[in-house]
């Protein structure tokens, strides 16, 4: 399996879709988008040029990128030229099946197919496939345009020359792929993080300090260094034997349910879902989370200009 990789077919113009055909439009290549719904792909080029203006991207280039993507209604049409294609389609593993049974209808033998799925196994969704070997995860992370990371997962079939030409095509377009040489639930950034927020509920749930508090902790102290100290650069840097005697006092008292927190479910049943209810853990006033987003743009952008070590 070894193809040179200039056409690329999205499916799904969601949040995420359209972040990755942008990505791959501005390193000029040939992006086809599908999508069910034609309310997505009507709106597609307008969402793309709304988050380059938010990137501080010219006109001129935003043309050029726009001019870069199709859009297509039509599944087997979107793919029938493709080298890659990136499934971005709903978190449901009968929707993705069915997805890549379409797909794989329509492609050549050597196409790569990956879904960007944010925690199912690979192996789950590409278990049907009638050539494994094509089968590969990546997985961006949201806005897909302005963070660098793409996990690129390796199931127990994936063809090593698949793997090395998607991640070779991510560094090449700027971005930082990283390989996980296991397809685990979750990969590894969203093992960590809702490692994280699962603490970050219990410690709410039980009364030790407000959702408000949570996040200023965070973001106040070790949220400011992880991108540039990592977890584990971090335990080198304290040491090895303080960290031994944190974890000896500390871990047994952590939150260890292996399912969710009730809090969470009794959010969820009584609409309590967040941003787009005006309350979740916390309450949102009119046009507070427009400026939070807003101010998270900014400091992406700004981190971005950082040099990496
Ligand atoms: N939102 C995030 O932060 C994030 C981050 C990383 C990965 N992901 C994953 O990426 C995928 C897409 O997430 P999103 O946030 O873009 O969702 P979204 O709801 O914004 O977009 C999903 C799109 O899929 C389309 N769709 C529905 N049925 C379809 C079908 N049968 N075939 C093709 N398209 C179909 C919808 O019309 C919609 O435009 C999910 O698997 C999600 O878990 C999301």
């Amino acid at each position: 399996m070894s193809k040179h990789i200039q056409n690329i077919a999205i499916i799904g113009a969601g949040l995420m879709g359209h972040g990755i055909a942008l990505s791959f439009a501005r390193a000029n290549l040939n992006v086809t988008v599908m999508d069910p719904s034609q309310d997505a792909l009507d709106t597609l080029h307008a969402r793309i040029e709304g988050s380059m203006v938010s990137m501080g991207t010219g006109q001129e280039d935003i043309r050029s990128a726009i001019a870069q993507i199709a859009v297509n209604q039509d599944i087997g049409a979107a793919v029938k030229e493709a080298d890659l294609v990136i499934e971005a389609g709903p978190e449901k593993l009968e929707i993705k099946r069915q997805i890549f049974a379409e797909v794989e209808a329509a492609v050549s033998d050597d196409c790569i197919l990956a879904s960007n799925t944010s925690v199912l196994p690979i192996t789950k969704i590409m278990s049907q496939l009638s050539i494994k070997s094509r089968a590969i995860g990546t997985h961006w992370w949201n806005p897909p345009h302005l963070m660098p990371l793409v996990e690129v997962i390796r199931t127990q079939w994936s063809d090593e020359t698949a793997l090395s030409q998607v991640t070779d095509l991510l560094k090449d377009m700027g971005k930082k792929p990283v390989r996980v040489d296991k397809d685990i639930p979750g990969f590894v950034g969203n093992r960590l993080q809702h490692a994280l927020w699962r603490e970050a509920i219990s410690l709410v749930e039980n009364e030790v300090c407000s959702a408000e508090a949570v996040d200023t902790v965070v973001k106040a102290s070790f949220g400011r260094r992880l991108a540039v100290l990592g977890p584990l650069e971090n335990a080198d840097l304290v040491g090895t034997d303080l960290t031994l005697d944190i974890h000896k006092t500390v871990l047994s008292d952590l939150d260890a349910r292996g399912y969710p927190s009730p809090y969470l479910q009794f959010l969820v049943e009584t609409g309590k879902l967040g941003m787009k209810t005006g309350e979740g853990f916390r309450t949102w006033e009119h046009g507070e989370p427009e400026k939070l987003l807003e101010h998270l743009v900014k400091h992406l952008k700004a981190q971005n200009t950082i040099e990496d070590i």
